[in-house]
């Protein structure tokens, strides 16, 4: 077990001697007694004022925009990230065996998150010199000749999700922290340890304190450092309900930035000419993928009437080929789910269904032992049954009927998120009309294909409470600065 002892502050290891959480993996191991949740670690759980102490590093590092990193040029601030880099690239082997362990990700899907990351850093710092590039360049206006720079905002507390531990809490940390601000992350509480490996390569590649760690329990020490008013910039990628509540803690909501990747509940539309291998094919993967915990998975699937017996057939088909296992076997799609309420969740969501005139179409769909749950394909699901407006964040997929377009279309204008959806058809005029109507509702239309963040040079966003702000290699230096304008008279 990795017992975390201390934490990234002011550019030291603080070591840390109070109250601790005990990390259980999802994973369960089979004992004379029956099956036992492994404990793999530990880490600090600190109090308001140690939260408060790592704030007051980070703003002494910041020191109003006068401290070394804010001032420090574009090319040793990249420098300083390209030590970092080399420096994580060595810990691959130790972060992953931790994702497995602690959210159950695949061995295939947790070497896939890792090297995601390490290409956005990379990629970020070439978008860098490319920003930079264009802020050597003068605009001369009614005889004024203006530089435009970009400048960083302050202390950015960042707190990425339990899905995307490490990738998602570093396309906030990366490019907060390039463009000049200070950061203090709160890992989240399913993916903690994972982070630690990586403590010391950013005490030893960025000047003190800007970057500093917060571990604990949220609602303990979260609230205080909103409350504070000295967090500038809230980045979080997790709930809408979270975000709300913690924008309205600052006592300056309108000084606060937020960037936010929120709740989402995408819908696939197959349409009656759709290729139905090739929905169901999408469909599976962007249902099921890392057990359908992504804010980006479809979480709702509208087929037209006259093609539903033939596609169910064929999802089911698909979903029964799905193998479930460990995260460290060959082959392994399905996994524990780390949250604990999450499979009673989902048994409620189903039976909920049942009661209001569903079926479970699958062999095995909603099997419960432990932290797993056999993925359940639902059908007919209609409006007033949970799941078809809750974000179910894991293996169901609920399967509703069509007869016209306007029917799924009023479904995305009703909806409180807005971030993508995917549309299955052949027919060029009839996805381009669909197409035009549908970009006005969420922030991406993936045609004929599942919905996704990447590639990560797209923007990341969304409509209504899906998100604020846009992520993405491109974006993101974007949103955690400021353009600010040198103007001369000619
Ligand atoms: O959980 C939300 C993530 O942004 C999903 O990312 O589409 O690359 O899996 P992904």
């Amino acid at each position: 077990p990795l017992e975390q002892r201390e934490y990234l502050v002011g550019g030291a290891m603080k070591a840390w001697n109070g109250n601790t959480q005990a990390v259980y993996s999802p994973i369960y191991t089979r004992t004379a007694e029956g099956a036992q949740q492994i404990r793999i670690g530990s880490y600090p759980v600190v109090d308001a004022p140690d939260a408060m102490e790592v704030l007051y590093a980070a703003v002494k590092a910041y020191d109003n925009g006068r401290g070394e990193w804010p001032t420090m040029s574009v090319a040793d601030r990249l420098a300083c990230m390209d030590t970092f880099t080399k420096k994580m690239v060595q810990k691959k082997a130790e972060v992953v065996k931790l994702l497995m362990w602690e959210i159950g990700k695949s061995l295939a899907d947790s070497e896939k998150e890792f090297d995601r990351t390490v290409q956005y850093i990379h990629d970020t710092m070439d978008e860098l010199k490319r920003i930079d590039r264009e802020n050597s360049k003068f605009i001369i206006e009614e005889g004024i000749i203006g530089q435009v720079r970009r400048s960083p905002l302050g202390v950015v507390l960042c707190m990425g999700p339990f899905n995307y531990p490490l990738n998602e809490t570093y396309t906030m940390l990366i490019p907060a922290i390039l463009m000049g601000n200070v950061v203090l992350f709160k890992p989240p509480k399913h993916g903690t340890l994972l982070h630690y490996p990586l403590l010391e390569a950013f005490k030893e590649s960025f000047p003190a304190g800007v970057v500093n760690t917060v571990y604990g329990r949220g609602n303990t020490v979260i609230p205080t450092l909103m409350q504070s008013g000295k967090i500038d910039v809230l980045g979080l990628i997790g709930s809408s309900r979270v975000a709300s509540d913690l924008k309205k803690m600052h006592p300056k909501t309108n000084r606060l930035r937020a960037i936010l990747g929120l709740d989402a509940k995408n819908a696939g539309i197959i349409l009656e000419n759709a290729d139905l291998d090739l929905a169901v094919k999408e469909c599976v993967l962007g249902a099921l993928s890392f057990n359908g915990q992504r804010c980006t998975a479809l979480k709702m699937l509208w087929v037209h009437e006259s093609r539903a017996e033939e596609f169910l057939d064929k999802l089911s088909q698909a979903v029964s080929h799905l193998k479930l296992g460990m995260p460290w076997e060959k082959g392994v799609n399905l996994t524990p789910l780390p949250e604990p309420n999450k499979p009673a969740y989902l048994i409620e969501c189903i039976e909920d269904a049942k009661l209001k005139g569903a079926r479970v179409v699958n062999p095995h769909g909603g099997e419960n032992y432990k932290s797993i749950v056999y993925p359940a394909i639902v059908y007919p699901v209609t409006e007033g049954m949970k799941v078809y407006r809750e974000e179910q964040f894991g293996p169901l997929i609920p399967v509703a009927t069509f007869k016209s377009e306007e029917e799924p279309i009023q479904y995305l204008i009703d909806s409180q998120h807005g971030q993508q959806v995917s549309i299955f058809g052949t027919d060029p005029l009839e996805i381009a009309n669909l197409v035009d109507q549908l970009v006005n509702q969420v922030s991406r239309v993936n045609i004929n294909a599942q919905c996704q963040r990447g590639p990560d040079m797209f923007p990341f966003t969304g409509r209504k409470d899906s998100a604020e702000g846009t992520l993405s290699v491109n974006d993101a230096l974007r949103s955690f600065s400021i353009r600010t304008i040198v103007a001369t008279k000619e």
